[in-house]
């Protein structure tokens, strides 16, 4: 009988879970997930217990068999889950306005336990480049070379983005690159929308704070999240949208993403048509 023991079936095993998109290991042991949401029901049952109600409000008291129980202190992703994605984002918009500078928005971020991204992921990836260039480049949600490196776009779609840039003689030092979401998704997957919604104050926030002349927003997500608009990037790709945030107006041109630009070579004759568009307005501005 094969065991764990045995390092050919370990890595067969590691290798399962990888093709699965298991890419990941959250904690050095398994934890019952089922168990878990039972614990956390009875914690949430007791939490209301104790909450004091309006006069005439009913009260439910502890019956004679519960033991009176005060919730284990939760772990940061389950402090995350527990948390209503409503006052997440109330929350986040509160945060996010109280930092004056880049570096404060940064380590408000750090702390912020909202979002349960954060726990899944390695570590907070805030942004790329120089924060005073006229040009800002907004992505959706970095992967797993940004996760490790806590940099965005530094995996294959960043080299191609870096390729971009040179195209029209910038490098990064010249532009401030940042994502819709600071950390990555579990697995690459797509962000729900609660997780943008949360995080949407804090990349509001870092664009007024850097204040950039030019926007360009990489894809679908980050366009739709930061325009309002509902049209895929085929349709808003290409033309000047006005990006409204606290008062700033900053025109702003959705291009294709460079991870799509890797599996559809033949559109990067758009995204250069859209690159150069910009090129010519920074150049104007
Ligand atoms: N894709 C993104 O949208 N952002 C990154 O940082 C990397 C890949």
């Amino acid at each position: 009988m094969p065991t764990l023991a045995d390092p050919g079936i370990t890595a067969s095993l590691l290798r399962w879970h990888v093709d699965a998109g298991v890419d990941l290991a959250l904690d050095d042991h398994p934890h019952d997930r089922f168990a878990e949401s039972r614990v956390q029901s009875s914690q949430r049952a007791a939490l209301e217990r104790d909450i004091p109600r309006e006069e005439g409000e009913h009260r439910r008291l502890p019956t004679t068999t519960e033991q009176p129980r005060r919730p284990a202190p939760a772990p940061a992703a389950q402090r995350a889950a527990s948390i209503a994605p409503l006052e997440a984002a109330e929350t986040a918009r509160a945060l996010a306005a109280s930092a004056r500078t880049l570096d404060e928005l940064r380590a408000v971020l750090e702390k912020f336990e909202g979002c349960a991204l954060r726990s899944t992921a390695t570590r907070l990836v805030f942004a790329d480049g120089n924060p005073g260039a006229p040009l800002m480049l907004v992505g959706e949600a970095p992967g797993g070379d940004e996760d490790r490196q806590g940099k965005p776009f530094v995996g294959r779609a960043g080299r191609l983005l870096d390729k971009m840039l040179l195209a029209i003689g910038l490098d990064r030092s010249q532009v401030y690159i940042a994502n819709i979401i600071p950390w990555r998704p579990p697995g690459n997957r797509t962000p729900t929308p609660q997780e943008t919604a949360i995080c949407l104050p804090f990349i509001q926030r870092q664009i007024e704070l850097a204040a950039p002349r030019l926007l360009v927003t990489l894809g679908a997500p980050s366009t739709q999240t930061l325009l309002g608009v509902k049209d895929g990037i085929m349709r808003s790709r290409g033309r000047w949208t006005p990006c409204t945030i606290a008062g700033l107006t900053i025109p702003t041109m959705p291009i294709l993403h460079p991870a799509y630009l890797l599996r559809q070579p033949s559109h990067k004759r758009l995204a250069w048509r859209d690159l150069l568009a910009v090129k010519k307005a920074l150049e104007a501005s």
